[in-house]
């Protein structure tokens, strides 16, 4: 007999949690950029383009999926058809990967929100960043020694993600959500409160929301909002399977989907306004362009945030300590959501308890985690992770897609949300599923791989040897396993086992 599955405690929940885990990087460094460069007011058009065709359809999907399936994503695949059983491995192989690498990024973060009180990046914040805080090797194949500071921040967030995680559905993943995502939400108000006061903070503003429609034309813009929606998102990672197998058999499916993605798209827009607030005001105060203080990423919250807090005098210290606060909490809900995809196949598979399982994992991963620590972390991290968004996120999404529309049957997954929801979707989100949305990612993988074979990734910075090894060898590795882990046998009687449990 299969154990009683775990369940969240309330369906309020299930929704922080979920949007925990869609709010993190993505949302805080990524969307502002993104949403600047790629036509500013324009760039919504295909962003909510993205977000109808792609987006909700695929939330809509994983929940209808793991909901009625009721198991990680390998025991939904495995439940649906035998067949898939790997297609439900590889996106928590994935996101095991992703997890070893994400730690790295919240123990920077770690790092700078104690850096933040004494503003100890000085004046030249790139050269602090990465000559005296990374010590940023020669290249992927220099390791270059341990990073202790790195080293103590990977393994705070192991421990804590490892508590959390131990401390089961509702009793941990639950409760951090429940005190974390409130407190980002209010430390966010706070900063872009603050933020679009500032002088010169219109600058920033006009300059972002400015539309460039010649932009939407750009087939390349259309593919940086299928990526950020899916990202940012949490799709094709095993996440959203996996939590809403936790759900109660009477959960309205249909109305948590789109809460989801709209206080998901709610968050990053927040954030947009914050961040070009302050780029802004950096512009103002400096006297140049603001083409010249935009960045994204590690450039934005490592190198241009930590100049802009110095400029503010004392109320930086605030700022800082706020921003880098905001980036561990967001990163922690979504790194725990990254830890449960895996760990709950590992249990779903074995039947061995969810406390042996996620200590197991959290050494494991943490012993993976230690290899960032060192000058080569950061190439180790931009190699796998342009590898693992372009090559193995997109592709399952496009697998899914395909496998459950087709062959589980998107009308089964239709009629089954339907069933448990207040408001009924209708037969477009089939169309989408089975049509729209693999013809959209199937051009993007295309598109991604036509790119990489033509203009290998980092422009010719890193050797291809490294590229083959850390980039198309993980994303290798992870369908290896994917498969092998689908040929080992289950634990007695849980595939058929679905209905056995209490609601
Ligand atoms: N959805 C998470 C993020 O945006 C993974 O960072």
């Amino acid at each position: 007999m299969e154990q009683k599955r775990e369940q969240w405690g309330s369906k309020i929940g299930f929704i922080l949690a979920v949007v925990g885990s869609a709010v993190g990087l993505g949302n805080i460094w990524r969307y502002p950029y993104l949403l600047y460069s790629n036509g500013g007011g324009a760039f919504l058009i295909p962003y909510f383009v993205a977000l109808f065709t792609a987006g909700i359809p695929l939330v809509l999907l994983e929940y209808g999926f793991g909901h009625k399936f009721r198991g990680s994503s390998p025991l939904s695949f495995a439940r649906a058809n035998k067949k898939f059983e790997w297609l439900g491995w590889w996106p928590s192989f994935s996101s095991f990967i992703i997890l070893t690498y994400y730690t790295m990024i919240l123990s920077w973060a770690m790092n700078f929100l104690t850096f933040s009180f004494g503003q100890s990046w000085g004046v030249d914040t790139d050269s602090f960043f990465f000559n005296d805080f990374l010590r940023i090797s020669s290249g992927p194949f220099d390791i270059a020694g341990m990073r202790w500071p790195i080293f103590i921040g990977i393994t705070l967030i192991w421990a804590i993600n490892w508590f959390i995680s131990y401390k089961g559905v509702s009793g941990g993943i639950e409760k951090l959500n429940k005190v974390l995502l409130p407190t980002l939400i209010g430390i966010m108000v706070i900063i872009v409160v603050r933020g679009v006061t500032l002088p010169g903070a219109t600058l920033g503003l006009n300059k972002l929301f400015t539309p460039d429609w010649s932009k939407v034309t750009e087939l390349g813009v259309w593919i940086d909002a299928y990526g950020q929606v899916f990202f940012s998102l949490s799709l094709a990672m095993g996440i959203l399977i996996t939590y809403s197998s936790y759900l109660p058999k009477k959960s309205d499916l249909n109305n948590s989907a789109f809460m989801t993605a709209f206080a998901n798209s709610g968050f990053e827009f927040l954030c947009a306004i914050g961040v070009f607030g302050i780029l802004g005001f950096m512009a103002t105060t400096q006297g140049v362009p603001i083409e010249d203080v935009a960045s994204q990423s590690i450039g934005l919250a490592f190198v241009a945030f930590p100049k802009v807090f110095s400029l503010m005098g004392p109320l930086g210290t605030v700022f800082g300590v706020l921003f880098f606060a905001s980036l561990v909490f967001a990163g922690l809900t979504s790194s725990i959501s990254l830890m449960e995809a895996f760990a709950s196949a590992v249990v779903d598979k074995t039947g061995s308890s969810r406390k042996k399982i996620v200590t197991i994992t959290a050494i494991v991963g943490y012993l993976v985690s230690v290899l960032y620590a060192t000058g080569a972390g950061l190439y180790f991290l931009d190699i796998i992770d342009n590898f693992i968004n372009s090559f193995s996120i997109v592709v399952v999404g496009l697998l899914e897609a395909i496998i459950i529309g087709w062959v589980v049957g998107a009308d089964k997954i239709r009629k089954h949300t339907n069933s448990v929801s207040i408001y009924r979707i209708g037969k477009w989100w089939e169309i989408m599923v089975k049509f729209v949305t693999p013809a959209i990612l199937i051009y993007m993988v295309g598109s991604n791989i036509i790119n990489e074979l033509s203009n290998p990734y980092g422009g010719g910075d890193y050797p291809s040897s490294a590229l083959m090894l850390l980039g198309w060898g993980v994303v290798g590795a992870i369908i290896v396993l994917a498969v092998i882990s689908s040929t080992t046998k289950w634990k007695k009687g849980v595939l058929e086992d679905i209905d056995s449990e209490e609601v």
